[in-house]
């Protein structure tokens, strides 16, 4: 099939390497020219595993116009959707990158299928997007197809995820839309769920929001478990028995961040609002997890005074195997600790330099200089923390790195 991505970060890039691996042909849009030079350099600027052998096995186009996409059987949509001040999720570049492909049906003569990528509140789909193609004159169900497939690939394991997913949604304008997508996926083991195009968009907002909840949840209990003397890493083992709970997303620590769970709770909680709804719940779910993060930093208070102290800080990526800094834990923990008067030295195999731009002030240096501060923060948990040793040292966990129990004070955040 001939397929367009519009927008190249990584869920356009990723997508777009494995759908070419598959056979496809596959052209890539960006406005971001260092974007598309680096990734026709074969050295893209997000690191995830796999990804430089795949562009270097595989025939991609890229372009900076998007007009390249008027061959395109399929266009999908894959543009980045930030929060907005107000928490809701920022409409503004995927309407322009609509605009732009509306130009484009304009002009096509042949039927192609638009399709949402991006993560939108329910209702973008129907509400803006297909009026924004429509006004080239041509429409939604008769001269091109709409989809809304939302992606769930997670950062680290997106080569993976994408070839193996858990399971596709498909929410689509019309049957003939649904199928145009369905054909793509025929070869895929993965459920497919065809569905309307709100439903489809509100899969992924509920799927993100259920996460953040499960982790905030045990986050909870594991402060309560703290002060009981009880194993909270135990406790959960012992609930993940259950099917109707599960074992996954119940790792307590410092909470969660990166570029999706934390927005699209906002945007979740914002779209509520708008419709009169107050998302108590939702909304509980963002606050433990903000101050689950400051927890980290009253401990280390607890065992000497931060002014002038130094504190080393193992992990700055939200997570392990990924350069993704976005909304980090370490990044409120980092600015608290300054704001106390402490000195931060830090290390993260891949995250570093990421976080550099944002935090110059403080020092990168290796895991083992992170060791010979006056405590030690752990934030993500990356393999190679559990091989350091940490015995004579002072240090929080915030990611529970077994290793670490060694340590002459240890203490986890919530355990
Ligand atoms: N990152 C993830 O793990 C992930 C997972 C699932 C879903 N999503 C969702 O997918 C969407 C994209 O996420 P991302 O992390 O890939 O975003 P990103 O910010 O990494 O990439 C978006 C890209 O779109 C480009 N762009 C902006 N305007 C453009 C235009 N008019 N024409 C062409 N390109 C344009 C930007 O230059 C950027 O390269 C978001 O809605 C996100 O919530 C992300």
């Amino acid at each position: 099939m001939r397929i367009s991505i519009i927008g190249t970060g990584y869920v356009g890039l990723v997508t777009g390497v494995c759908l070419a691996k598959l056979g496809n042909e596959v052209t890539l849009v960006d406005v971001d020219k260092k974007k598309i030079e680096a990734i026709n350099q074969k050295r893209p600027s997000i690191y995830e595993e796999g990804l430089v052998e795949l562009l270097n096995v595989t025939d991609i186009e890229t372009s900076l116009d998007f007009k390249k996409s008027f061959g395109s059987e399929l266009i999908f949509i894959c543009i980045g959707t930030p929060s907005g001040d107000d928490g809701s999720l920022l409409l503004d570049q995927l309407e322009t990158a609509v605009k732009q492909i509306s130009q484009v049906v304009r002009r096509k003569e042949e039927y192609c299928v638009v399709c949402v990528k991006s993560t939108v509140p329910p209702g973008t789909t129907r509400e803006l997007v297909i009026p924004l193609l429509e006004k080239s004159g041509k429409e939604a169900g008769k001269h091109f197809g709409v989809c809304m497939s939302p992606e769930f690939l997670r950062e680290g394991k997106a080569i993976y995820d994408l070839m193996n997913p858990a399971r596709i949604i498909i929410g689509e304008y019309d049957k003939r839309s649904g199928d145009t997508l369905a054909n793509l996926y025929k070869d895929f083991s993965a459920p497919i769920m065809r569905t309307n195009l709100g439903t489809a968009e509100m899969i992924k907002l509920a799927s993100n929001t259920f996460l953040a909840t499960k982790i905030s949840f045990i986050n909870e209990i594991g402060n309560i478990c703290k002060q009981l003397n009880i194993d909270v890493y135990e406790v959960a083992k012992g609930m993940g028995f259950d099917d109707r709970i599960g074992s996954k997303f119940l790792n307590a620590g410092v909470g969660f961040g990166g570029s999706c769970l934390p927005k699209d709770l906002r945007g979740l909680i914002a779209r509520s609002k708008q419709i009169g709804y107050e998302p108590k719940l939702l909304q509980e779910v963002l606050n433990r997890n903000d101050e689950q993060a400051l927890k980290s930093v009253e401990l280390l208070k607890k065992h000497f005074n931060l002014k002038n102290a130094t504190v080393g800080i193992l992990g700055l990526a939200f997570k392990p195997e990924t350069d993704d800094i976005r909304e980090s834990r370490a990044i409120i923990i980092v600015e608290a600790l300054l704001h106390e008067g402490a000195k931060v030295k830090a290390y993260d195999p891949l995250a570093a330099e990421n976080f550099r731009s944002l935090f110059p002030q403080i020092e990168y240096v290796t895991k083992e200089e992170v060791l010979n501060s006056d405590a030690v923060l752990i934030l993500t948990e990356w393999e190679e923390f559990n091989r350091l040793d940490y015995s004579g040292k002072i240090v929080i966990d915030g990611r529970r790195v077994p290793k670490a129990k060694g340590a002459r004070i240890y203490e986890g955040v919530c355990w």
